[in-house]
């Protein structure tokens, strides 16, 4: 039978000053250290769709949130440093999370999701880890880039200014979780997005496998 949910939502947390004190901490260092916008647009998105693809394939409303919250302190871990930034951000959302009285079995589905998320080191063997994954790695956006005139010397800036819209989908009849893009080719081509984010959608799809699902992508109406 399904647990019932015991714990804060993450829409509740989203406004709980501590955890937005943390995310903008974690941004501020990024932004720091030269990198795309990593705030709460990119934070509450990411949960908002780690949580919409678990409701959308395997209909757990406990790990739906779960992985909402995941996807809403997956980035914390800045606070510390870029390098290891998912594990350490674990322990950080370990930290905040028992302060407000979550369960050990939720805490360890989070922090292992958070520990996870990154490609260099992540292995998303769990739903909630793989819903993490593939909500993050799917944020690519226009709005992340913080100043456009750094377009042509940064490729990461250049990728996400040409994306206008980005979107996932669960087609559940045929098993399939697609990653809708819309990309200015005049900013930047298709081989550049690849280049930078094959490791991504690879990660992506061995996400949606352990879902039982299959990664799409489709770039300006075209299927991939
Ligand atoms: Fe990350
Ligand atoms: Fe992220």
């Amino acid at each position: 039978m399904e647990r019932t949910i015991e714990f804060p939502t993450y829409r509740d947390l989203m406004k709980d000053k501590k955890i937005l004190y943390y995310i903008s901490r974690s941004d501020y260092f990024l932004k720091e250290m030269g990198y795309t916008d990593h705030g709460i647009k990119h934070a509450g998105w990411v949960a908002e769709k780690a949580r919409f693809v678990l409701l959308e394939t395997i209909g757990d409303r406990r790990k739906a949130e779960l992985a909402g919250i995941a996807g809403l302190l997956h980035d914390i871990g800045h606070v510390i440093s870029r390098h290891d930034h998912a594990q350490n951000g674990a322990i950080i959302a370990y930290n905040l999370l028992k302060e407000k009285g979550f369960f050990d079995d939720d805490l360890t589905e989070i922090t292992y999701a958070i520990g996870n998320h990154e490609e260099e080191t992540g292995i998303p063997a769990t739903e909630v880890a793989s819903a993490l994954v593939i909500a993050d790695k799917s944020h690519v956006h226009r709005s992340r880039v913080r100043d456009e005139r750094n377009i042509f010397q940064d490729i990461h800036d250049r990728v996400n200014y040409a994306v206008l819209d980005a979107d996932l989908e669960v087609e559940k009849e045929n098993r399939i979780i697609r990653l809708v893009l819309r990309i200015d080719t005049e900013i930047s081509d298709l081989l550049d997005y690849f280049s930078i984010f094959q490791p991504r959608m690879e990660m992506c799809r061995r996400a949606t496998e352990r879902l039982g699902f299959k990664f799409r992508l489709r770039i300006n109406d075209t299927d991939l």
